[in-house]
């Protein structure tokens, strides 16, 4: 796509985006149903199936630039373990623009990573997104896939997932997700209730029962988003049922391996032995420098190893996940669902000698590593992904 089409196409959006919004009406549970629709109160396993019959699932999801060193960090932590079909485990990675490397997106994409989009700045503070207007939203988000696609290879139709920087969710993100074509958001903390039903699942964005998690102060969009998913994140809980966190790092993050693997296997179990909801891990990369030295790693790979060994445990990526509450499938069903199979992706287009190292000294130094050539002019922002 060039500039051009690019430009017009948002133009065009801009024009569309008053008449496009109707506010979300109430779920009705009887109309709503897959591949469509879920209500977003219903936890239910979906598709009717009993919840021994449901095979469960984990998702993983790392975050921010794609560098080397995390690289490594995550094909370390999956290396060893495997889906019930025999298929690599992967996860997703949600990747911000400005330190990371697109040959290492390219890399990971090709081993069967899904990369998603985290937007092009990731800035501070918290307020810039919480008041970002709808075009600041739709630059950030659109402007991270063409860098994902024109930089690191990735068919625009692989990019469907996003995730907000500091889990900061508004109104006009979600018009920018819908007007994107996105298929799910991944933003929303939400509370186990552990009232016997199980944690949230994935639902379809019709209406609005989610409740943001105190204290941050985040208002419920009111629109109606047909064909956008939520993925709830559910929060790690503590034993005493108060929330540890929303993602890995912020949990007991001086914990030694024992502390670590006793966090993950029981908020998997809460899951597991529940509603089946899939089980999110979501981490940046410092979970796996905190603590005593390698003591995430290893509660961390030991906890995969747990849940592979249970038979019924499938390590997915957000897409996958979504393929599924769109077509629930049985233990039995699992290990031929299409969506589920092995990944067949393209080698990267270079090598770590043959990548080209683009340089730069505006907005600062900053250095872009892709296996595009030739380097673009400038640095890609928001409002220029291109770089022309
Ligand atoms: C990324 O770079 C842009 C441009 O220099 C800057 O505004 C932004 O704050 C940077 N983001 C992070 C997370 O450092
Ligand atoms: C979204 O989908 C519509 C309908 O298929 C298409 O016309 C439009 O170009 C797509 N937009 C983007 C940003 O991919
Ligand atoms: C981890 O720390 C706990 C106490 O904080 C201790 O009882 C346990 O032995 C430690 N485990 C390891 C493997 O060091």
């Amino acid at each position: 796509m060039d500039i051009q089409a690019f430009a017009l196409l948002v133009f065009l959006f801009t024009v569309g985006i008053r008449a496009q919004f109707q506010p979300a009406q109430p779920c009705d549970r009887e109309k709503c149903l897959p591949p469509d629709c879920r209500c977003s109160d219903d936890r239910k396993p979906p598709g009717g199936l009993a919840t021994r019959k449901n095979s469960a699932n984990y998702h993983g999801h790392f975050r921010d630039d794609l560098q080397k060193q995390y690289l490594d960090l995550y094909n370390e932590l999956l290396e060893e373990v495997h889906n019930p079909n025999n298929c690599p485990a992967v996860g997703t990675l949600f990747i911000s623009h400005n330190y990371t490397s697109y040959f290492l997106v390219e890399t990971a994409y090709s081993k069967g990573f899904e990369t998603a989009d985290h937007t092009v700045t990731h800035q501070e503070p918290t307020t810039y997104w919480q008041d970002a207007d709808y075009t600041v939203w739709k630059d950030e988000i659109f402007g991270q896939k063409e860098i994902l696609h024109r930089f690191g290879n990735i068919p625009y139709g692989k990019i469907t997932g996003f995730r907000a920087p500091f889990l900061m969710f508004t109104e006009n993100m979600f018009k920018a997700l819908h007007m994107g074509n996105f298929t799910y958001d991944l933003s929303w903390p939400a509370q186990i209730k552990f009232d016997g039903h199980g944690p949230c699942t994935p639902t379809r964005w019709t209406t609005c029962r989610l409740r943001p998690v105190p204290p941050l102060y985040k208002p419920c969009p009111k629109m109606s988003y047909p064909g956008l998913w939520e993925i709830p994140n559910v929060n790690l809980m503590n034993k005493d049922h108060s929330t540890c966190g929303s993602m890995m790092d912020a949990c007991d993050p001086l914990g030694n391996a024992t502390a670590w693997y006793e966090i993950l296997v029981r908020n998997f179990h809460y899951h597991y032995d529940t509603n089946r909801a899939p089980f999110g891990m979501h981490m940046h990369p410092s979970f796996f420098s905190w603590g005593p030295a390698g003591d995430h790693m290893n509660a961390a790979k030991k906890f995969l190893k747990y849940a592979q060994d249970l038979g019924d445990v499938w390590i997915l990526t957000a897409s996958q996940v979504i393929a599924w509450m769109k077509d629930p499938q049985d233990v039995d069903q699992a290990k031929s669902f299409p969506p589920w199979q092995c990944p067949a992706r393209p080698e990267p287009r270079c090598s770590s000698s043959t990548v080209n190292k683009c340089h730069y000294t505006e907005p600062k130094d900053f250095y872009m590593d892709t296996c595009t050539k030739p380097c673009p002019p400038h640095f890609p922002s928001p409002t220029d992904p291109d770089g022309k």
